[in-house]
């Protein structure tokens, strides 16, 4: 194969995409050269199952230190009792965390995703929907906040074994010391999940769960930066269920190239800069969400404490998913989403949820993000009234020149 192939020149063309458009997915970051540097290294050839030291292959004399590394890296950022860095994604440490601690039947009570949740916390179209009993917890109709008191009202009629807190676009910050307290009195096991905050928990910006749950599990790729991938962080009496759960309960092999990517990250979220990056994050998600609102949008519980926020756009009379088709039309690149009580299916969505992690790392200002929100404003405008609005994607390439 040359570098003619065909996909080399699709590579580039993604590339091409990601520097010229305008990133708002909140899900989605730009990792740093080094992290992509590990991605494509030699590493990705190694054999590797097992636990450090462990291992069922030979050759593991650098990949058991590599990984080693990675641990204590990411011990001493969240300041956690054990970690295991192997989880290929964020779904996978979910399920290796109710594989060491639930029954099949076990009843599990997490956040409807509807609400905000996530497929992974037991969706019935999932494999743990199918395995577990899930009940679902959800947003209060007056504010669309947690309401922690129902919360606990659900747990103590419906005693689950395993409370998951966390969600995919909940845009406040979560008291994981409440969710403790519900947890410890009808004797469950909290998991938390924090794929989305976990850069702004590393950045100690939000609570973190650690001191709280039994199980934290983060994806490795959104607001912390690094590669794709999950790691997990768990008590010591937990230890050793969690790394059986992990290899040979849910996975096989490491990848021993995004473990050593994993460890870059844990670095580089050590980094003094990494606080500010994440503190620019709220900042700049807080004050689009404000122009946004400024210019008719109704923000999902009003507004956010973290890297996104949810933009009701009924009022326009369309929904998420003609919203996000007309935004990717110019270069502008967010995700359509339910509302909480919405009447719209998840394939359409009452409202677009934009993130503001992927922009910042590109240096973008509070300046830059009120006029991107106007940018949103206007396509939105014109796509509804029938009016054309290619064009402004020529405003969408000035903005981003600008950034880097
Ligand atoms: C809260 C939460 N948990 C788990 C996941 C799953 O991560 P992955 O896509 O890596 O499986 C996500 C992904 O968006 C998430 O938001």
């Amino acid at each position: 194969m040359t570098k003619k192939d065909v996909l080399f020149a699709m590579v580039d063309q993604e590339c091409q995409r990601q520097k010229k458009g305008i990133t708002l997915i909140a899900s989605e970051n730009y990792a740093s050269s080094n992290i992509l540097h590990m991605l494509g290294s030699c590493l990705m050839n190694k054999y590797v199952e097992g636990a450090v030291g462990a291992r069922y292959y030979s050759g593991c004399e650098f990949v058991d230190k590599i990984e080693q590394e990675t641990i204590n890296r990411f011990k001493t950022l969240f300041q956690a009792e054990h970690v295991n860095v192997q989880p290929h994604a964020g779904t996978q440490a979910n399920i290796a965390v109710y594989l060491s601690c639930l029954q099949p039947g076990d009843t599990i009570l997490s956040m409807s995703l509807s609400h905000g949740g996530h497929l992974s916390h037991g969706h019935p179209v999932t494999l743990v929907g199918s395995v577990y009993k899930v009940i679902s917890y959800g947003v209060s109709k007056k504010d669309e906040l947690l309401d922690y008191d129902e919360i606990e009202t659900l747990a103590i009629q419906h005693k689950p074994k395993l409370i998951v807190a966390g969600a995919s676009a909940y845009t406040r910050e979560i008291d994981f010391k409440r969710f403790a307290q519900i947890a410890h009195k009808v004797g469950a096991l909290l998991l938390a999940d924090i794929a989305h905050t976990a850069g702004l928990i590393a950045a100690k910006l939000h609570q973190s769960p650690v001191p709280y749950a039994d199980f934290v599990t983060m994806t490795t790729h959104k607001t912390l930066r690094g590669p794709r991938g999950a790691i997990i962080l768990c008590k010591q009496k937990w230890a050793t269920k969690i790394d059986k759960a992990v290899m040979p309960g849910s996975q096989g092999g490491t990848f021993m190239h995004v473990v050593a990517a994993k460890g870059i990250a844990a670095a580089e979220a050590m980094d003094s800069n990494f606080a500010a990056y994440q503190k620019q994050v709220i900042i700049n998600a807080q004050a689009m969400a404000k122009e946004l609102q400024s210019l008719g949008y109704r923000i999902i519980s009003g507004g956010t404490d973290n890297h996104m926020f949810m933009c009701d756009i009924t009022h326009l009379g369309i929904n998420g998913k003609q919203a996000e088709h007309a935004l990717e039309s110019i270069g502008i690149f967010v995700n359509r989403n339910t509302i909480p009580f919405d009447r719209k299916s998840p394939m359409l969505g009452s409202g677009i949820r934009i993130g503001t992690a992927a922009i910042t790392t590109r240096g973008a200002t509070v300046q830059d993000v009120i006029k991107i929100a106007h940018l949103i404003h206007y396509v939105l405008q014109a796509y509804t009234s029938g009016q054309k609005y290619a064009d402004f994607s020529l405003q969408v390439s000035e903005i981003s020149a600008k950034l880097s």
